[in-house]
This record gives C-alpha cells, sequence and structure tokens, in this order.
C-alpha cells in the first residue's frame, strides 16, 4: 500500500491536523516527520478539542501506530505535558513511539530563540519562541542531542559537558545573556529520558515493516510550503531539516520516496500568515477583520494554536498556491474553513501579481520584490449561506461549487474534501482517495 503524505500548502494553520484525524481512520500507522513544538494542529473530535504541538493527530483512534519520526525536533516539557494531558482526557497513548533519532530541543535553544529574536530587532522573525529553530540549526552543526542519548547517561553527560560549554560562551559572549547550570539541565533531562524511554525505539524500522506488510501509512506534515527553508518567503521561514514539503516527509520517517504515492495539500480557502515576512494578499480592512474573527465563540478565529497571536489574514492567493502545488507534486487538495467565506457578498482571489509595471505568475525570489508585488484579483460572487451542515458537493450552493472549481482550475489538482467545519464529520469527500472506504 502507498503511503500518503499531508501536507501545508501556505504559510501553515491550514487545519493539517483536522485533515490528518479525518483520513486517520483509513491508515494504521501515523508519523510527524518534521518541525517540533512550534506546531499547533487542532482536532475536534468526539473526544472533544486538542490542541497538539508533537503527538501525530492519529492518536485519537486508539489502535493505530503514532510515530514521532526522526526529522521532528522535541522540546520534552511540551510531549510529556501533551501525553498527560491525552492521558487524563482518556486518550490512549500507548501506541505511540519515538524516534531515537529524534533531535532534542535544550533550554539553550529556548534561551537562544528569544536573545536572537532581540538581536534582529525590525528585522525579527517573529518565531514561536519555542527553541525549535535553534535544535535544528544545531542539527546542521552538529551540535545536537537525540532522544537516544538520553536513555544513556553516560554519553548524555560527556555531549552536555561539551555542548553547554560552547552554548555557554554563545549565550553569554555574543548575546549577553544569562549562562545556565549543567547539574540543573543533567538531572531534569535524565529525567525527561526516564519518562519517555518506553516510547524510544528505532521507529523507521517500525514503519518500514508496516509498509512491508502492505499498510495504509499516513505522513502528517507541520508548517507549510511558504515557511520552508528552500521553497518559503525566506527568510522569513521556519529552520527545519528535513524540509516542511512533501520531499522531506521521506526523509523525517525513515521511508524511500517510491513508498510515497499520494500527497495531499492541505489549503485554507483563503490566506493566512503568523509572524513576520512578505504576505502579498494580505487584508488591512474590514474584510480581514472578519476573516479573522469568524469563530470567535467556538474557538476557531484565526489566532495562533501555538503562541496564541492573531492571524494575519487575506484572499486566497492562487499564485502561491499553484506555486506549492507543484512543488509538493500533489495528487489531491484538501480545502478548508469554506464555512468562513459564507459572510461576504464578493470574494476576491488573487490569480496574479504586478511587479514594477509587469505582470508575474509565480513568486519571485527576491524579499524585496515579494514585498513590492501587488496582487490581481478575480471577483467571484459570494454564496451568504451556511454551509457547515453540508455533506455533499452537489447541496453546496452554485456560487461556492464555483469557487472550489476555480481553486482546483488554479491549482490543476483536484479538490477531493471540502472541510466546512472544524469537527469530523464536517467534510464533503468529492473523491475518496482511500478507495470507496470513507
Ligand atoms: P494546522 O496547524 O494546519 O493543523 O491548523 P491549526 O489547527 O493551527 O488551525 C486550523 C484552525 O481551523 C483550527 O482552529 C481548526 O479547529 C479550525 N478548522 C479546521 N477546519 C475547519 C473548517 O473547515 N472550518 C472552520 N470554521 N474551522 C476549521
Ligand atoms: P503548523 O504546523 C504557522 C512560523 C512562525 C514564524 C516562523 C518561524 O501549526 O502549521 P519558528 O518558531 O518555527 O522558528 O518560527 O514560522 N511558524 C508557523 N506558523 N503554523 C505553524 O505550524 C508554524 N510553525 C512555525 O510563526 O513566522
Ligand atoms: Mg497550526
Amino acid at each position: 500500500m502507498p503511503a500518503t503524505v499531508v501536507i501545508g500548502g501556505q504559510w501553515g494553520d491550514e487545519g493539517k491536523g483536522r485533515v490528518v484525524d479525518f483520513f486517520a481512520r483509513e491508515c494504521s500507522v501515523i508519523g510527524r516527520y518534521s518541525a517540533g513544538s512550534n506546531a499547533g494542529h487542532t482536532i475536534v473530535n468526539e473526544k472533544g478539542r486538542f490542541a497538539l504541538h508533537l503527538v501525530p493527530a492519529g492518536i485519537f483512534h486508539g489502535n493505530k501506530a503514532c510515530i514521532i519520526g526522526n526529522g521532528v525536533a522535541i522540546l520534552p516539557t511540551t510531549l510529556i505535558s501533551e501525553i498527560s494531558m491525552l492521558e487524563e482526557r482518556g486518550v490512549d497513548t500507548s501506541q505511540l513511539l519515538i524516534s531515537d533519532r529524534a533531535h532534542v530541543v535544550m533550554p539553550w535553544h529556548v534561551a537562544i530563540d528569544k536573545l536572537d529574536e532581540a538581536m534582529r530587532g525590525e528585522n525579527a522573525i517573529g518565531t514561536t519562541g519555542t527553541g525549535t529553530g535553534p535544535a535544528f540549526i544545531d542539527k546542521t552543526a552538529r551540535l545536537g542531542i537525540r532522544t537516544g542519548d538520553l536513555l544513556n547517561p553516560e554519553e548524555f553527560d560527556a555531549k552536555l559537558r561539551m555542548i553547554l560549554a560552547y552554548k555557554n560562551k554563545v549565550i553569554t559572549q555574543l548575546y549577553g545573556g544569562e549562562p545556565l547550570d549543567e547539574r540543573e539541565i543533567r538531572d531534569q533531562y535524565r529525567e525527561f529520558g526516564e519518562r519517555l524511554r518506553e516510547y524510544i525505539t528505532n521507529t523507521a524500522e517500525v514503519i518500514q515493516d508496516a509498509h512491508e506488510r502492505g499498510e495504509q501509512i499516513l505522513l502528517e506534515g507541520a508548517q507549510g510550503t511558504l515557511l520552508d527553508l528552500d521553497t518559503g518567503t525566506y527568510p522569513y521561514v521556519t529552520s527545519s531539516v528535513p524540509a516542511s514539503v512533501a520531499a522531506g516527509a521521506c526523509i523525517g520517517i525513515g521511508l524511500g520516496p517510491t513508498a510515497i504515492d499520494r500527497v495531499v495539500g492541505v489549503y485554507k480557502a483563503y490566506q493566512t500568515r503568523v509572524g513576520n515576512g512578505p504576505m502579498p494578499t494580505e487584508l488591512f480592512d474590514a474584510d480581514g477583520d472578519a476573516l479573522r474573527n469568524h469563530g470567535m465563540a467556538q474557538g476557531t478565529a484565526e489566532f495562533g494554536t501555538t503562541t496564541g497571536r492573531p492571524r494575519r489574514c487575506g484572499w486566497f492567493d492562487g499564485v502561491l498556491a499553484r506555486y506549492t502545488a507543484r512543488l509538493n507534486g500533489l495528487t489531491s487538495v484538501a480545502l478548508t474553513r469554506l464555512d468562513v467565506l459564507a459572510q461576504f457578498d464578493r470574494i476576491k482571489i488573487c490569480t496574479a501579481y504586478e511587479l514594477d509595471g509587469a505582470r508575474v505568475s509565480t513568486l519571485p525570489a527576491s524579499l524585496q520584490a515579494q514585498t513590492r508585488v501587488t496582487p490581481v484579483y478575480e471577483e467571484m460572487p459570494g454564496w451568504k449561506q451556511e454551509i457547515t451542515d453540508v455533506r455533499s458537493f452537489g447541496d453546496l450552493p452554485e456560487a461556492a461549487r464555483n469557487y472550489v472549481r476555480r481553486i482546483e482550475q488554479i491549482l490543476g489538482v483536484p479538490v477531493d474534501m471540502i472541510s466546512v467545519g472544524p469537527e469530523r464529520d464536517q467534510a464533503i469527500v468529492t473523491h475518496d482517495i482511500f478507495g470507496g472506504t470513507l
């Protein structure tokens, strides 16, 4: 059976957690392959409403192996409190597995994340402050500590001593910060190792065995393609290695590219971004506020799942969407939050940019150019009608169907799932990618 990748097609928060929770029923293994606790994936199902940062969104189905792969950077405090929270709320976590090669976010990463943002001043990235970026920087600098190290006290102590001496110099001499205490970190992280010991294993073997047995595998992406180091709006991106594009899934979980057969791109029906950096279709008017504030009472308004920051909102950017669809080799699109657009008389879609008087149809590489482009919009009529209870494409108002079809045309990829609300069953499946089972 082929593996399926679920990937964000915008700047994150497209509803990946919600889509993975929906598709997970068809799969026996669900794996997270990148990023860290900077991610925040919201799931609303019969067990309640959950915001997960590290545990895969498949955990609610009970009998599925849920893997945190080698490509993830783990902040132990977040993971441990997430596991405890799930257990307290009656969710079985016995199927959770953590790669022994996943990197660990250390206290200096969290400290440096904040110090570095302060040093950048007005050019700050607007990071989540979770230490995830610095942990990936240390991974590539070959200064990382991995979960497997936490299980081997002698090896851990030696690495900690060497790396902390180095990091304390960076913190005090470069950033003018306070040095960190070795003994405190050693005791704390040894305890984390003991708490997580039962979950840590060679997860690549587990997933390779499942693949050889022909089981359905679902790979949960974090962030979005526009936050990726190579393809995103650099330098206003995240630092995950492997990449936040579908191709990163193989590296971050331990499968070869031939194992992957389907790539589902998750897109919101409009555009959002948290943190700094260019966003051509950003709205600063009442429409932007209306997009942001929709669902305030239900807790689904556009505020960051990890940091609570208001998300910047704008119309659907078809230029960027087509750019990311092609980069990920999408086979399907899951379009989320279509219900949010029900409030508008007219809806805009950006289909090209103008840059210095010329029309462009893709994202320029230069940051300055990305900031200077102005969107060229196409306007479509709205439908002004609630659609949260609609479950078949034919029952959507005509204007909503036309909007979906237009997005499909721009992307060149079929919209196989439409989400019309945050709850598991608030979905329209236009084509069952799992072959008639959903
Ligand atoms: P992720 O990071 O991609 O998993 O997305 P987030 O969970 O950060 O943000 C998505 C938000 O939209 C969450 O509050 C979800 O509960 C909510 N959501 C997902 N799909 C829908 C939908 O179709 N309609 C509405 N109104 N909310 C949705
Ligand atoms: P999910 O998986 C939205 C953004 C941050 C910031 C930039 C760098 O929930 O879609 P970092 O802390 O990673 O160094 O911050 O990336 N960012 C996200 N934005 N959703 C996410 O994840 C994000 N993860 C990082 O806001 O702009
Ligand atoms: Mg999120």
